[in-house]
């Protein structure tokens, strides 16, 4: 690898919360407590970090244009088991090798790390593959289709001192990054609710529910913007499957909080609007995310709703204050995620999503079908001690 110690900064965090290791059933999953070792800077020897993308279908497309945006990355491939599709996506003019052998690329010591993008049924034997040929992987949500496999993944990935990040591109936009500043630093004062709508007529995934293809991305903001003390304890989940598909598109998730709060979450294959939506409302200040609106993606209502102590529960205190909607750069998060992919890399930062948060993002979705099983009854999400091996 070439020297790429200048690699700048990315805008987004970079470890997970509170700079430690996403808590509680991650670490029962791997059946450790969190003793993990930091891992160490590595050694550049030549400059960039090679890198292959594995899977040029739509998202794929977009993860390669994002890392040969990216100086300190050096694309040398672009996979895809169709090898067309891959020479497509880089056209006529480009350096890139385009293949359809995964091990041309595994076998190839030029190829520091790969980000993959194939369907998540996938993804437990290309990221096992990856690893074990001495990789780095960035892999698309969800880590894998089933938690056992995931944990494997992650262990894997520990065992060798390789990096292992998920690409929750959300958790890298600005407009996160401004949520958590806001519930974390205090700014809306205590976390009351969340809610969120991420609905539309979407790809009907044929390997995952809409579930792990679309809660799983709110899943992963929840936790990484919820504070201490007001992590999420226990999810509930409702869902329908009214194509006959043999797996839910619309679902419901209903996610307490260890501060009495709750958070709510709708996603939905079969909506003919697309809503992105997610509000957080606190005793100081209401925040509305639309990611549909660039004029106002983001608006802080300077209000909140307490009940006077001492006054049982009315009148209750609206205070009613101004709206303000900040400047937030629009960046794509994307180049954000490939940024911190290198520096996870080439100097040891944890990154915010890690397999570790990968995983904990699994568990609240096994735990959701373990709900739907149990006709929607509210499962608890710290087994702590106990092994976390449920089938979906
Ligand atoms: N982060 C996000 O916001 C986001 C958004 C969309 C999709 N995704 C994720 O990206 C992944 C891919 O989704 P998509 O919509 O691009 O799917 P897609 O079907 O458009 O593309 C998948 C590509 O992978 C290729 N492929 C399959 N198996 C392969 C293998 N073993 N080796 C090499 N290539 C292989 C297919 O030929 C196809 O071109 C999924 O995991 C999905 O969840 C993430």
């Amino acid at each position: 690898m070439r020297d790429v110690s200048s690699v700048p900064a990315p805008s987004g965090p970079l470890t997970s919360r509170n700079g430690a290791a996403p808590p509680s059933l991650a670490r029962g999953a791997l059946g450790e407590s969190d003793t993990r070792p930091l891992r160490p800077p590595m050694e550049c020897k030549s400059g960039r970090v090679g890198l292959g993308v594995i899977g040029a279908g739509y998202w794929g497309a977009k993860l390669a244009r994002n890392a040969l945006q990216d100086s300190s990355l050096d694309v040398r491939y672009l996979c895809d088991l169709d090898a067309d599709r891959a020479e497509s996506v880089l056209g006529d003019y480009s350096t890139v090798h385009a293949t359809s052998s995964i091990e041309q690329v595994l076998t190839d010591p030029s190829v520091d790390a790969v980000a993959i993008a194939t369907p998540a049924a996938t993804h437990a034997q290309v990221v096992k593959a990856a690893l074990t040929a001495g990789k780095h992987v960035l892999v698309e949500k969800p880590l894998a289709a089933r938690l056992e496999d995931a944990v494997a993944l992650v262990r894997a990935a520990e065992e060798r001192g390789l990096v292992l990040m998920l690409d929750y591109t959300y958790c890298y936009t600005s407009v996160v990054n401004r949520l958590r500043e806001l519930i974390r630093g205090g700014g809306v004062g205590t976390l009351q609710y969340l809610d969120s709508v991420r609905i539309n007529f979407g790809l009907v995934r044929h390997d995952v529910d809409v579930l792990w293809d679309l809660a799983s991305h709110d899943i992963a903001i929840l936790n990484s913007v919820c504070p201490e003390g007001a992590e999420p304890v226990a999810v509930a989940a409702h869902g329908a499957d009214p194509l006959g598909l043999g797996r839910i598109s619309v679902g419901y998730l209903s996610i307490r909080l260890a501060n009495g709060g709750i958070a709510h979450t709708h996603v939905n294959w079969l909506s003919p609007t697309k809503i992105r939506t997610m509000i957080v409302s606190g005793s100081k200040r209401t925040l509305v995310w639309n990611d549909l609106d660039p004029r106002q993606r983001l608006a802080i209502y300077d209000m909140g709703v307490q009940v006077p102590s001492g006054q049982g529960m009315l009148p209750a205190d609206y205070q009613l204050g101004d709206m303000v909607v900040p400047a937030i750069p629009e960046e794509e998060a994307l180049g954000t995620v490939m940024a911190t992919f290198a520096r996870a890399i080439v100097h040891g930062d944890q990154p915010l999503t890690d397999g570790r948060a990968g995983l904990q993002v699994l568990a609240t979705l096994e735990a959701a079908h373990q709900s739907m099983r149990l006709d929607g009854a509210f499962v608890p999400l710290e087994p702590h001690d106990e092994p976390l091996v449920r089938q979906p």
